[in-house]
């Protein structure tokens, strides 16, 4: 059990320097308004009628349009093409192009190199190239090699055709939003590791019992559901959805034979349990981005009632995201097989949480699991 706590604490320390690094990028959530604005100054520096940015999708081997900027207009809507076309051969070969004559070259599409519905009389394009995203993660040294992400464009000048000046112009705009691009690229691959990591430490705390294998996924999926409805903020939601994930990483410290004991607890066995959320909230204080999320896991076994653990802490004095997992939990708890009983049906959970609102649980909290249930959102998990 020590190597297995040895290797769950390195797994933590881990995810600290990974979350690090997301706090580092977090500004990427606000992608597309960055493009936007900087097609805005691409277009004004270009004096062009318009300007674009298309994105290539690996999968589906098309581009499709992310941001278009017109005099007037902003066209945000799916609109894909097939490689091919001026776009897509710029794509493709990864060399910026002026065409001044764009309706009688051999790759013009009135649809895709148009100006928001008018004929364009030119156009310049250049790739936008990132760093490959694979060099990057695994071999930060040798991150010289790029790939073509996409393809910005501007279309029609007003008083002359593009030269080779506006063409060196649009390429540095590339250049920024291919950073800016790479950024989110990055940021989301660490949100993905965090997460992956987040969900293996849940199923190791889980596999603790042999019987409720799933039990944290299922608590967190009913926590934040339960978030969302009181108050449907995303980050509040995301830092829920964690702490229900983690609530009792603290049992990696407990004794197995106690743990996976079915049935009753004796006294010395109870008071052995009861030290779960302490120890979850000392594997866990160290790591600073995970430092919001500590009251929902401290506090998950206090009642509403002042008679819960660790400190007896009593109604509002709890944190509500300890209130919200504890609700969580016991529900899970009763709907879920157990070695010595079989699962309630959920009304038959609803009932019993309801004769235990006010004392073990909060109230309102209960009210809007039993709203859950009538809207029909509890049937998902189970
Ligand atoms: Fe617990």
């Amino acid at each position: 059990m020590k190597e297995d706590i040895a290797t769950y604490t390195t797994k933590i320390k881990k995810l600290h320097s990974i979350m690090d690094m997301i706090e580092n990028v977090i500004q990427v959530n606000e992608l597309d308004d960055i493009i936007t604005e900087i097609l805005k100054a691409g277009r004004e520096v270009m004096r062009a009628d318009s300007s674009s940015l298309w994105l290539i999708d690996k999968d589906k081997k098309e581009l499709y349009l992310k941001v278009f900027l017109g005099k007037d207009n902003q066209i945000k809507k799916r609109i894909s093409v097939k490689l091919g076309g001026i776009v897509g051969m710029v794509a493709e070969t990864g060399e910026p192009v002026i065409i001044n004559d764009p309706k009688s070259h051999p790759c013009y599409d009135p649809e895709i190199n148009g100006n928001g519905g008018k004929e364009s009389f030119c156009v310049a394009c250049v790739p936008l190239k990132a760093v490959c995203e694979k060099e990057f993660f695994d071999q930060p040294g040798k991150s010289n090699q790029q790939k073509i992400i996409g393809v910005m464009m501007a279309h029609d000048r007003h008083d002359r055709p593009f030269n080779n000046d506006d063409l060196e112009n649009l390429n540095a705009f590339a250049r920024l939003t291919a950073v800016n691009i790479q950024k989110r690229i990055m940021y989301d691959k660490l949100r993905s590791m965090f997460f992956d990591t987040i969900m293996t430490l849940s199923e190791a705390i889980d596999s603790k019992h042999n019987f409720t294998r799933g039990h944290s996924r299922k608590v967190a999926e009913i926590s934040s559901l339960i978030q969302e409805l009181i108050h449907p903020d995303k980050r509040m939601k995301e830092l829920i959805l964690v702490a229900a994930l983690l609530h009792d990483v603290g049992k990696l410290y407990s004794d197995d034979n106690i743990v996976k004991k079915p049935g009753k607890l004796n006294k010395d066995e109870y008071e052995h349990i009861k030290k779960h959320p302490v120890d979850s909230f000392k594997i866990l204080e160290s790591i600073t981005h995970l430092k919001q999320m500590l009251p929902g896991i401290l506090y998950h076994h206090e009642r509403w009632d002042g008679k819960g653990y660790p400190r007896g802490l009593k109604g509002q004095e709890i944190p509500a995201m300890a209130r919200i997992i504890s609700v969580a939990d016991a529900f899970d708890a009763m709907t879920s097989e157990r070695p010595h009983r079989s699962k309630m049906s959920i009304d038959n959970a609803i009932d019993e949480l309801k004769e235990h609102s006010g004392t073990q649980f909060d109230p309102d909290i209960i009210e809007v699991l039993i709203l859950a249930n009538e809207s029909g959102l509890l049937n998902g998990g189970k």
